[in-house]
Parts: C-alpha cells; sequence; structure tokens
C-alpha cells in the first residue's frame, strides 16, 4: 500500500463541450473545459496478480488478463509504464460513463498517473497526455484529442484538430498547450451539467452526420461553419464577461445541433425545464442522441439544479472554481 497522504491527491477531471461539437471533427474549433471532480483514487492495494481498477459506480471491475476495451487499455498502460507485480486501483466515480464527459481519458490519465508513480516515472503534463491518448485509442479508434488534452491540462480550452498553424487574429495571444489546444484565460460563469441517462453512442451520430454530409455538403457545411461562429462569438463574450452574448451563442449552437438532427426529445424536455427554472441557456454536449445537456446559469444555479433533478435526471453545478485546475 503507497502512502495515504499522496493517494489522497491523486485525481483526474471530468470535461465538458461549451459549444463547437462535431463542427469540431470538420476541422472547426471547439470551446471545452475541464471540471472537477472527476475520479478520485480512493486505494492502491500492490499485489502478486494482474493490474486491475475497480469502480463501484460505474460497475466496473476489470484487469489487463479481460479481453474488453478496459483490459485492453490496462495492457497498453502496463506496457507504456512498466512496473513489476500486480496492482488494484480502486476508483470513486463522480461523473457518469459514457455520458460525454470524458470517462474513459479520465479512467486513461488516472491509470497512467498511477503507474508512473508505482513505476517512479516522473512525467511531464505533455507526456501525461500522450499516454493518455494513446490510451483513448483503445477505447474511440480515432479519438480528436480534446477530451485527453483538456482533461489533462484542466481549464478552457480551444481546441482544433488541425493544429493552430493559421490562428485568427482574434486569437493570436492566447497560450498554446499542445499544438492543437489554445488556453483561454477567462473568468468562469457557472454552469449545470444533467446527465439524461440515455445511453447514446459518440461514433453513431459522428457517422449519421458524416452520411448527411455525403448526401448534401453545401447544406451541412454551411451549419458547420454557423456554429464555428457560435465559437468564435463565445469565445468573445467569455473575454468581456458577456454572459448574455454568452448566453445567445450557445442557444443558437443548440438550434443548429437540432437542425443537424444531432439531439433528443429527452433532451429537449431537459432544456426547457432548465430554461423555465431560470437558464440564461441550455444546449446538449458532446455526442448528442442521449448523454448530457449543459446550462449557463445566473445567480447560484440551485433552482435549475433541483428542477432538472426533481424531473428525474442527474444535474450539478460546475462553478468557477471546479473549473479551473
Ligand atoms: O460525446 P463526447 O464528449 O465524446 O463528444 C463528442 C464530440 C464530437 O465532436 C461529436 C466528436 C469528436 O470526436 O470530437
Amino acid at each position: 500500500m503507497g502512502p495515504q497522504g499522496e493517494l489522497m491527491m491523486l485525481s483526474t477531471n471530468g470535461k465538458v463541450i461549451l459549444l463547437g461539437e462535431h463542427a469540431v471533427v470538420y476541422g472547426r474549433p471547439a470551446l471545452a473545459m475541464s471540471f472537477s471532480p472527476g475520479l478520485t483514487l480512493v486505494s492502491q492495494e500492490e499485489g502478486e496478480g494482474a493490474l486491475r481498477v475497480i469502480v463501484p459506480a460505474w460497475q466496473l471491475e476489470q484487469s489487463e488478463a479481460d479481453f474488453t476495451p478496459v483490459g485492453e487499455a490496462l495492457r497498453l498502460a502496463r506496457k507504456l509504464l512498466p512496473f513489476c507485480g500486480g496492482l488494484t486501483l480502486s476508483i470513486d466515480a463522480h461523473i457518469p460513463i459514457g455520458a460525454g464527459l470524458g470517462s474513459s481519458a479520465s479512467l486513461g490519465l488516472l491509470v497512467v498517473r498511477a503507474l508512473a508513480r508505482q513505476g517512479g516515472h516522473r512525467l511531464s503534463r505533455a507526456q501525461e497526455r500522450e499516454y493518455t491518448h494513446e490510451i483513448e485509442k483503445v477505447f474511440h479508434r480515432d479519438p480528436s484529442g480534446l477530451d485527453d488534452t483538456v482533461i489533462t491540462f484542466g481549464g478552457l480550452c480551444l481546441f482544433c484538430r488541425s493544429g493552430w498553424n493559421e490562428r485568427p487574429s482574434a486569437w493570436e495571444s492566447l497560450e498554446a498547450i499542445t499544438p492543437q489546444a489554445l488556453r483561454v484565460p477567462c473568468a468562469l460563469p457557472t454552469f449545470v451539467i444533467a446527465d439524461s441517462r440515455v445511453p447514446h453512442s459518440t461514433q453513431a451520430m459522428v457517422a449519421g452526420l458524416r452520411h448527411r454530409y455525403q448526401l448534401d455538403p453545401p447544406w451541412v457545411e454551411a451549419r458547420i461553419e454557423a456554429i464555428s461562429r457560435c465559437v468564435e462569438r463565445a469565445v468573445a463574450a467569455l473575454d468581456l464577461a458577456d454572459h448574455a452574448v454568452l448566453a445567445s451563442a450557445m442557444q443558437e449552437n443548440h438550434r443548429l445541433l437540432v437542425d443537424l438532427e444531432l439531439s433528443h426529445p429527452i433532451l429537449e424536455q431537459m432544456i426547457s425545464v432548465a430554461m423555465a427554472s431560470g437558464a440564461l441557456a441550455a444546449k446538449l454536449t458532446g455526442g448528442g442522441g442521449g448523454g448530457c445537456i449543459i446550462a449557463l446559469v445566473s445567480g447560484d444555479g440551485a433552482p435549475i439544479v433541483g428542477a432538472l433533478n426533481d424531473a428525474g435526471y442527474r444535474a450539478w453545478l460546475v462553478n468557477p472554481q471546479q473549473a479551473i485546475y
């Protein structure tokens, strides 16, 4: 057993996309932020056996001997960060699994950090991200890198899959944290995240939009371009702490996602509940077709969390302190 004090400090973020999902697949920027808590390592048992993770909140208990994506991820993690013997990692999850909040990247990073400590490897943030990205490939085949970047570096990031060689002049001053990500150093408002518990497949939603694109490229392209203008407006609004403009950019982004048939009736219901209880804006976040919504809140957001929880969803607040890592 490692030293308890140190163990308590090992945790990883969740992530939420504020604007730009799907458009990011087509080379446009997305704006995403980390929030905590995501996952926390509660105990670490050394032993003879395999590398194993136990996440009771996800009803997940798997080892590197399992022929599952998690098993494969653990085998890869041991290869990337060699150590002797077995290790059981018991993890508290504060984010749902498979709901678009970065559960796999958060788990990958926690395993990377635990193994680095176990094997005495000192990793920079860039190396942590690189290893986590490799593990993400096991889960998502061709991940954009948004989740692993935002979760590893934390805070509010503008992410562009093809990189920032031709950065718009308005964003020249933003610090590049990876070739694909710029840090947006803004004071954040408070958000509410709510999980519909409707299972969704990001891959299927991305494939559906790709099919639509093939049928009518100009129609989809116009909406993708309009989403990217929402992202630009949102970044400018955050810089000025203009929450009314941020709200209108989020609303417009959601309308475009609905147009692209990426929402779900339950998400629309949740958005109505959030707006009726005082949210400034509410939109789907992530792949859509289920998963989560994000609402922009003025004040403490408690009535919105209450209304969504009363309606049977799982809602919680992410305030600025939780968002900056
Ligand atoms: O559901 P999530 O959080 O994994 O978000 C998917 C975001 C997409 O833009 C739809 C896909 C992607 O690879 O960026």
